[in-house]
């Protein structure tokens, strides 16, 4: 089953008006392949949302960096799944480990969330990934299988889910995983998926990979045959984020 390359720029808590207009007008003019080749996801801070979403050139998509669990009313400080169908955001970033570990956002908790924001109708990228501890402890597995076990236990239909492998000791590090550590949880995971959803959306789903991709290292991870696409940060802020697009092709 082909699974279309999709490539997610995640500019967490970065940015300022001009820094934004000067990024979407590098994205803007960009040359990558089409849309029916890669879907290109950024990700601004919320507040950025709405004037990222006017500029952008139309191929591309706008997503959440992270939404509440239910609906909306007496939640100081957050933002909830409806508000973003209603600003017309397609996406949602989901259980990124910067929230797991430093909000302590648990794995029930990131599933419950993936299942509203899906409810509401939105794309969810969800992310798993280990920390070194774990990995080297040689529990990489089963941290990740713990992560996706706690949304599969909720979603049925993973049509609008993308699983994005980010493991936390490769984010922000420069310590990017090689393509055959990237490629061999990828095959895991859509392992796990074979045998606890279905064949299927094991076959379907994109699993896309994070921590330290550049326009120098995208290419060889993008070759690996379980890898359908990135989820970038510091990359995504700068013009080298249009080579990583097109590392799809
Ligand atoms: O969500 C993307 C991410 O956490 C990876 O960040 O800066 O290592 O590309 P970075």
């Amino acid at each position: 089953m082909a699974r279309k390359f999709i490539v997610g720029g995640n500019w967490k808590c970065n940015g300022t008006t001009e820094e934004v207009k000067k990024i979407v007008n590098v994205l803007n003019e960009g040359q990558v392949p089409s849309s029916e080749v890669v879907e290109v996801v950024v990700s601004p801070p919320f507040v950025f949302l709405p004037l990222v979403k006017s500029l952008l050139r139309p191929d591309f998509h706008v997503a959440a960096q992270n939404c509440w669990v239910k609906k909306g009313g007496a939640f100081t400080g957050e933002v909830s799944a409806e508000m973003l169908v209603n600003l017309g955001i397609p996406w949602v970033i989901l259980g990124h480990s910067e929230r797991r570990l430093i909000l302590n956002e648990s794995n029930e908790f990131v599933g419950d969330k993936v299942v509203y924001a899906l409810a509401q109708g939105l794309k969810v990228i969800a992310c798993v990934g280990e920390t070194l501890e774990q990995r080297e402890a040689g529990s990489t597995m089963a941290v990740v299988a713990a992560q996706t076990k706690a949304i599969a236990e909720q979603v049925s239909n993973w049509s609008n889910v993308v699983l994005a492998y980010e493991p936390v000791w490769a984010i922000g590090t420069g310590k990017v995983a090689t393509p055959a550590q990237a490629q061999e949880v990828h095959f895991e995971l859509r392992k796990w998926l074979h045998a606890n959803t279905s064949p299927e959306v094991a076959a379907s789903t994109r699993i896309i990979y994070g921590g330290s991709v550049n326009g120098a290292n995208c290419k060889e991870l993008a070759a690996q045959p379980d890898v359908d696409g990135f989820l970038v940060g510091g990359a995504s802020l700068k013009p080298e984020f249009i080579d990583i697009i097109k590392s799809a092709e």
